[in-house]
């Protein structure tokens, strides 16, 4: 009925200050500007709420949220999603059409709105998505292209060897477990322990997880035994570290001579000390990745090996190795009023934020969902 009513106007989750989410964060209608030759008007389809989002809200992120053009004190949530083309000047006609779905090409394109109007070079049209899921299109930008880069650009892996991960039943710790299986590699996967260890490992080996242990058990002679009975006389060369702390350091220990460390998060928010026999003796490399700045450095993502990674990806998920990260979806956007619209974003954004939470809240928007499955 919203929609109906207001088609001129985007639903926008904004904030005018930094801050945490639950104080700062506000629902304003606001117009959208004419359609122009080089622009192309977005419906929101969906968009999760990852902790960077999290963070730019807080203030503690490198990248400013976007800025609403109209009200440039505003600033929109939301650094990836899918949204299907809704119209297109004459100009942006040459590179997308309506009914394409697309991702932000950038991040902070202000993703947590019902609708957009941007420039035509602002977005990269998703191939064939037909074969996705709303869920697999909205999260791919960010979490399997992290994965995908760490796999293969730091250490140049063969099959059968193993990968060592923590962190790894987020959503990035998923997608780098479905690719290294698909890729026909091993991971060892570490968790934090919890009352439901066994279930969440379960799921994990689903997915293709080879072995999965509890943080409390990294320096354990099972996992010792398990490392050697799988990696043989090939150690572990690749580490990926979205915690920090003294998981990080752990991690690093299970490296055999001349490992890679790449550190991508940091969700102990605890710092962390790499042992000084890991650098003597092992020649341990210390390596950082931030998707953000692979994408700025690539044309605002129309090159091709951005292409070549999106295709990639893509047609992993098409033959079902890549599937969505485990989720909770919330149909938000067209609420009767503005406060009532901000109590069903909040509902999410808090379980977002809340521990052992087990699955990445994704919205979608209400608007437009019966023309995803056009
Ligand atoms: N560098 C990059 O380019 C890049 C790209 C994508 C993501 N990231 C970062 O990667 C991390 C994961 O992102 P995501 O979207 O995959 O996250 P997510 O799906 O929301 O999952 C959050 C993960 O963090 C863990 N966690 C939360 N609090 C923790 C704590 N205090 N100590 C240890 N682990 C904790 C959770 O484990 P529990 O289940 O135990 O709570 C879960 O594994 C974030 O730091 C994100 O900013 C970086």
């Amino acid at each position: 009925m919203w929609r109906r009513l207001h088609s001129t106007l985007a639903r926008c989750v904004v904030f005018d200050k930094t801050g945490p989410p639950t104080q700062v964060l506000s629902v304003r209608d606001v117009p959208l500007p004419p359609l122009t030759r080089r622009s192309v008007h977005l419906g929101m389809l969906a968009f999760p709420i990852n902790p960077a989002d999290i963070n730019q809200v807080e203030g503690v992120y490198p990248i400013r949220a976007h800025r609403l053009d109209s009200e440039p004190a505003l600033h929109v949530g939301g650094n990836e999603g899918v949204a299907r083309v809704l119209a297109v000047g004459d100009e942006a006609a040459a590179h997308v059409q309506p009914g394409d779905w697309v991702l932000p090409a950038t991040p902070a394109s202000g993703t947590w709105r019902t609708d957009m109007m941007v420039d035509y070079t602002q977005i990269v049209r998703l191939p064939r998505h037909e074969a996705l899921t709303l869920l697999q299109a909205a999260t791919l930008s960010v979490n399997p292209c992290t994965a995908y880069r760490m796999l293969k650009d730091f250490v140049d892996l063969a099959p059968g060897e193993v990968v060592l991960q923590n962190g790894a039943n987020s959503a990035v710790g998923q997608a780098v477990t479905q690719i290294a299986h698909a890729w026909g590699l091993h991971t060892l996967n570490v968790i934090r322990d919890r009352p439901d260890f066994d279930q969440v490992a379960q799921q994990l080996k689903s997915i293709g997880a080879d072995c999965v242990i509890r943080d409390t058990e990294m320096r354990s002679a099972e996992t010792q035994q398990w490392l050697q009975s799988v990696a043989g006389s090939q150690p572990p060369r690749l580490a990926l570290n979205g915690v920090g702390g003294k998981s990080a350091q752990n991690l690093a220990r299970l490296l055999g001579v001349g490992g890679t460390i790449v550190t991508y998060g940091a969700m102990s928010r605890q710092p962390f000390m790499f042992p000084a026999s890991a650098f003597i003796f092992n020649d341990l490399r210390a390596r950082g990745f931030w998707m953000s700045r692979w994408t700025e450095e690539r044309v605002a993502g129309r090159d091709a090996a951005k292409q070549a990674m999106l295709g990639d990806l893509v047609e992993m998920m098409r033959q079902g190795q890549l599937a969505g990260p485990r989720a909770e979806l919330t149909t938000w956007g067209d609420e009767a009023d503005a406060a009532a619209s901000l109590a069903c974003f909040m509902g999410a954004v808090q379980k977002a934020g809340s521990s052992m939470a087990g699955k990445k809240q994704v919205v979608l928007v209400a608007a437009h969902q019966s023309a995803s499955s056009e």
